[in-house]
């Protein structure tokens, strides 16, 4: 759902300024580093990011757990849910949603694009 609705926030910004004029872009990393159906860690601005290809889109989450310090890119993905590899708790990507127990506290997401090959996240 909060993913929804920053879609729609992104879209209105869109048609309001043309361009992304508001965001904050960081390039974290080229496209292909990033393989099909995979989850990668990257820093941008001293965030700790998870990044997932499915299905030719680019989802970032913040990369650590809500329930405790591991990292989200050494989870294992299936569809748009990344399973943390400590207890198992899955996050939906798209959303940041916590999605069982052990879990008690969604993820921030953030908004990514791909651009010239390159894979851009504003975290402001
Ligand atoms: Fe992620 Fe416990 S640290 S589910």
């Amino acid at each position: 759902m909060q993913h929804r609705l920053r879609k729609v926030h992104w879209d209105a910004l869109m048609i309001k300024h043309g361009d992304y004029m508001d965001q904050n872009w960081i390039d974290v990393c080229a496209v292909d580093e990033l393989p099909d159906d995979d989850v990668k860690g990257v820093q941008a601005a001293g965030h700790d990011i998870a990044l997932y290809h499915i299905n030719g889109e680019v989802f970032a989450t913040e990369g650590v757990c809500s329930h405790g310090n591991a990292k989200l890119c050494e989870g294992y993905l299936e569809g748009h849910e990344i399973e943390c590899p400590l207890h198992q708790g899955r996050f939906d990507v798209r959303s940041g949603q916590a999605m069982c127990a052990p879990l008690t506290a969604d993820i921030r997401i953030y908004l990514v694009k791909k651009d010239n090959g390159r894979v851009l996240v504003d975290v402001s």
